[in-house]
């Protein structure tokens, strides 16, 4: 090849290269080829304000069973869904990140029952309906857990309720029954004045306690006999109740002497020291007679 021909040839590879490189450039310029193949205007003003947060009632609008449950039964639970769910919208099958994602209890409770009790979900089943707790066997095996003195009370005093199961009485969680519900005729029948838990505590029913108040007519309808006597004596004693006397607890009798101290000169009581001797009956003293 003469030099001259060298020359040519290479001229000829420089043209191509720059022709190339122009091709190149003209395509990166975007000249004549779309980027998009169709065609929609931009329209900034669309993205103009950033979007506020969703509210309550939006997510609700989604979400309207989570919405019920808080609105009826969330009690203290109902403030924003966001201050629990800092995350969602993100869950995804693929990562299985469920409970990465959802909101932790001990995220704001420490331990609200002690120690002993940290699987919240297992009978808090529903975070939006927190106080529900259904009657099962997580819950039924743990009454005296958290309810220390009626399991101690049923134990200590034994009486035909410590017979039953908590749940008997107790159907739900937090109801408290009526006792006629299953007492329909307390007292053989008798008339009963007054709440029943004035005398009865419902954890050891056999213990029986009450104010210096209680009817005279409810002791009646068990002590008959008695009670007419006191209701019919002229003594000043049908003014002093049942209860007044026979106070503390059920079957307890009193001292004349808590009410009449010094009645009778000492030397009269030395010789007779039984008040009864004389004034026979504390429901009718003849006081008046034995003059
Ligand atoms: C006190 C915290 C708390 C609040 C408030 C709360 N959530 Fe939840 N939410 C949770 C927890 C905890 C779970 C996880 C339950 C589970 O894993 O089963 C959950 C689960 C969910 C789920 C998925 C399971 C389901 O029940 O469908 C949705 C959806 C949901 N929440 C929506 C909402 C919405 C909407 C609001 C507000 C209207 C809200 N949450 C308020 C704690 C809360
Ligand atoms: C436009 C409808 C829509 C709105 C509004 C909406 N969600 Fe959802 N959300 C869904 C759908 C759809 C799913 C997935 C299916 C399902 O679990 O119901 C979902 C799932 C969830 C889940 C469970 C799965 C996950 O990835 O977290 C939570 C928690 C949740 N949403 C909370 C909320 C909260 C809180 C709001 C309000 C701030 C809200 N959502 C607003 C439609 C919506
Ligand atoms: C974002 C914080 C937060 C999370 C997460 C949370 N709670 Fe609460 N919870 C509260 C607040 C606040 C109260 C009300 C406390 C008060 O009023 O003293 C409350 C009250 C409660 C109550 C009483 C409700 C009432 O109406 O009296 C229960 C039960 C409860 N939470 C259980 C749970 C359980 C179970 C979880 C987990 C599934 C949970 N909470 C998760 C903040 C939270
Ligand atoms: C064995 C069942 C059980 C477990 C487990 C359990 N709770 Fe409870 N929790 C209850 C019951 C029952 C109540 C009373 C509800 C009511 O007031 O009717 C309650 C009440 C609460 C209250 C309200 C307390 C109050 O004084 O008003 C909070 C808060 C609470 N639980 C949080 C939790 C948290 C957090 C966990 C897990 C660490 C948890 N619970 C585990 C049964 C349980
Ligand atoms: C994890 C703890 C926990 C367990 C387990 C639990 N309770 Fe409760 N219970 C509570 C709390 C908290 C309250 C509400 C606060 C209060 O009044 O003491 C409550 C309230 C009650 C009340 C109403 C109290 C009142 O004075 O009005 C009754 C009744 C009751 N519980 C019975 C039961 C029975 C029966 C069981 C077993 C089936 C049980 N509880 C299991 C924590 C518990
Ligand atoms: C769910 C049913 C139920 C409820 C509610 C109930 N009891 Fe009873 N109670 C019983 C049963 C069953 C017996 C045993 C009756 C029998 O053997 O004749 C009993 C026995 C008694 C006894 C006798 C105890 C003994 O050992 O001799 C007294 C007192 C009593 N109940 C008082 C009450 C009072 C007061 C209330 C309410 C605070 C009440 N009960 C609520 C079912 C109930
Ligand atoms: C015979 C029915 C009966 C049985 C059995 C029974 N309860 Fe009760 N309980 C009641 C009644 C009725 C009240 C309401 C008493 C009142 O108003 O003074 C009550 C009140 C309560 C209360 C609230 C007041 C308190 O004394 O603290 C709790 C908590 C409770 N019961 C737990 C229990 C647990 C736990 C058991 C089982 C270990 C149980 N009860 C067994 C009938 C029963
Ligand atoms: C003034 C106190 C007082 C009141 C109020 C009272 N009781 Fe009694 N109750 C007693 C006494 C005292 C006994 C006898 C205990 C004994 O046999 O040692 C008794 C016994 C009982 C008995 C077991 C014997 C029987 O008759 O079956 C039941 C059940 C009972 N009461 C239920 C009730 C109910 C239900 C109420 C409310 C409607 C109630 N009591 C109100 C004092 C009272
Ligand atoms: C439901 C039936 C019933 C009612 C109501 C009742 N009692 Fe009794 N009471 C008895 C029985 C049965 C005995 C005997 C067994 C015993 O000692 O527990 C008794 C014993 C007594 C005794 C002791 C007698 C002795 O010999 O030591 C006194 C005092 C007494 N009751 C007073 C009262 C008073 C006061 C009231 C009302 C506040 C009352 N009772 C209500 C059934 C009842
Ligand atoms: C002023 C005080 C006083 C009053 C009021 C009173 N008691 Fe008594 N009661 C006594 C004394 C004291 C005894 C013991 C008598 C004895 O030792 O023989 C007694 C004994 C009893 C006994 C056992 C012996 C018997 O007579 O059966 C019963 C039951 C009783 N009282 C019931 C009642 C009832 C019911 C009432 C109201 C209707 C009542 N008491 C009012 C002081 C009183
Ligand atoms: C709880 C207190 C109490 C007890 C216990 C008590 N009394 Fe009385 N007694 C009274 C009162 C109050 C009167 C009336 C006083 C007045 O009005 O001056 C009274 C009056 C009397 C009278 C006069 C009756 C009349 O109608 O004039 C006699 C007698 C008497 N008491 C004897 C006794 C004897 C005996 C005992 C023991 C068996 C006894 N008392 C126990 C409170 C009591
Ligand atoms: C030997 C018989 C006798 C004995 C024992 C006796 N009393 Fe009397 N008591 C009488 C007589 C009689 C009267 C009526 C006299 C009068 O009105 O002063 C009377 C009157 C009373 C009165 C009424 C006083 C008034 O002002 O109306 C009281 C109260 C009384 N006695 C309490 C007692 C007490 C308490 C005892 C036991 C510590 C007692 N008596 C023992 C015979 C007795």
């Amino acid at each position: 090849m003469t030099t001259r021909n060298v020359l040519k040839t290479g001229l000829l590879a420089v043209a191509l290269l720059v022709a190339a490189l122009a091709t190149t450039l003209s395509v990166y310029a975007g000249e004549g080829r779309p980027i998009a193949t169709v065609t929609i205007p931009p329209a900034p003003e669309l993205f103009a304000s950033t979007p506020p947060p969703l509210t309550v009632t939006q997510c609700g609008q989604c979400h309207p069973g989570v919405f019920a449950g808080l609105k009826d039964e969330g009690g203290r639970h109902r403030f924003d869904c966001q201050k629990c769910h800092a995350t969602f919208h993100s869950f995804s099958p693929k990562k299985m990140n469920w409970d990465g994602i959802m909101p932790k209890c001990s995220s704001c409770h420490a331990e609200p029952h002690g120690k002993g009790i940290t699987d919240c979900a297992s009978c808090h089943v529903n975070p939006h309906t927190p106080k529900k707790v259904a009657m099962e066997t997580r819950l039924l095996n743990a009454c005296p857990q958290c309810h220390v003195s009626p399991k101690e009370q049923l134990v200590k005093f034994p009486s035909k309720h410590s017979q039953l199961a908590c749940q008997t009485c107790h159907t739900i969680h937090g109801y408290k029954p009526n006792c006629i519900s299953c007492h329909t005729k307390p007292h053989h029948g008798g008339e009963v004045v007054g709440l029943c838990t004035s005398c009865h505590q419902v954890h050891k029913p056999r213990q029986i306690t009450y104010g210096k108040d209680a009817s005279a007519a409810t002791c009646g309808s068990c002590h008959g006999k008695v009670y007419a006597t006191w209701q019919n004596s002229p003594s000043k004693h049908a003014k002093v109740n049942c209860a007044a006397c026979h106070h503390l607890k059920h079957g307890y009798v009193p001292q004349c002497t808590e009410c009449h101290a010094a009645p009778h000169k000492k030397e009269f009581l030395s010789r007779y020291p039984r008040c009864l001797t004389c004034h026979l009956d504390p429901h009718n003293p003849p006081a008046k007679q034995v003059k």
